[in-house]
């Protein structure tokens, strides 16, 4: 069966089971939950009942699709992604995206837990990503070279859509929130990085640095769906006093800024037409 075949599969089996016309597909990433309770939930679906969805293999990433509404939008959030680190193909990792796309999603909002590497950021900020820098040693467009998928080489000079990015510094700053904007770098993980690699990626013009969202995005505008993206920052990784990180902390620490993110979401897709 061909990725095209899958995808369609996967498509038809949420569409069977009610899924029509979702406007909004939101992405939440480690430690980031509580957007989930602003939904009206309508239906939940484990990632193991779709045909061809990857699973979550990482004990803390949950793994479902939740299905509601935020006053009259129909949303669709994903809890739990998928990561290279898990083993999972660049194009696995990105399937969802693809079928959600598939599925009539118009918008696409995500969100990460990253190490803050701008030492202006501090733990718990929130951080719109005004541009990625992509080190996972891949692309997942590679090896789809069909207009299936929506072309080869898609233009990449503004990855994340300038009036969602606009949308969401309007709602932080009537809301009094503070909403910083930075270059977000993806590594392959699960390895935190080492002071040189703070320091090199500090040197080559990132902000903040995580293990995911860039293949997201690469798919995105491979398919002309708009997208934004929001990091908190979880840890601050000063290469000259770099303390000892560990996940556990990093997810309390996504948890607290988890509500303020949640609210930020909900405030933007209530925004939208
Ligand atoms: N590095 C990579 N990924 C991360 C980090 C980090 O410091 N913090 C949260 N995700």
């Amino acid at each position: 069966m061909t990725y095209l075949q899958k995808i369609l599969e996967s498509t038809e089996f949420l569409v069977s089971k009610g899924i029509t016309s979702p406007s909004i597909a939101v992405v939440l990433g480690t430690g980031l939950g509580k957007f989930l309770e602003h939904l009206k939930v309508e239906q939940t679906i484990d990632y193991a009942d779709i045909p061809h969805f990857p699973v979550s293999t990482v004990e803390f990433h949950k793994g479902k699709l939740v299905i509601g509404t935020i006053g009259d939008k129909k949303v669709i959030a994903m809890q739990g992604r998928f990561h290279l680190y898990e083993g999972y193909s660049l194009q696995q990792v990105t399937f969802p995206i693809r079928v959600l796309h598939q599925l009539g999603v118009k918008h696409l909002l995500l969100s990460n837990a990253a190490g803050g590497i701008n030492s202006a950021f501090k733990k718990g900020d929130l951080i719109l990503l005004d541009d990625h820098i992509n080190l996972q040693g891949g692309s997942p467009l590679s090896g789809l070279n069909s207009f299936e998928y929506g072309g080869i080489f898609p233009d990449m000079s503004a990855p994340y859509d300038g009036f969602l990015n606009e949308r969401f510094q309007q709602i932080a700053e009537k809301s009094s929130l503070e909403l910083k904007k930075g270059v977000y770098a993806s590594v392959y993980g699960p390895q935190l990085e080492t002071r040189a690699e703070y320091r090199f990626l500090g040197r080559i013009g990132a902000d903040m640095v995580g293990m995911s969202t860039t293949p997201e995005v690469i798919v995105a505008n491979q398919l002309k769906l708009p997208c934004a993206a929001v990091s908190v920052i979880t840890d601050e990784c000063d290469p000259d006093n770099l303390k000892p990180v560990d996940i556990a902390e990093i997810i309390a620490i996504a948890g607290k800024a988890d509500e303020k993110l949640s609210q930020l979401f909900v405030e933007v897709i209530n925004s939208l037409g």
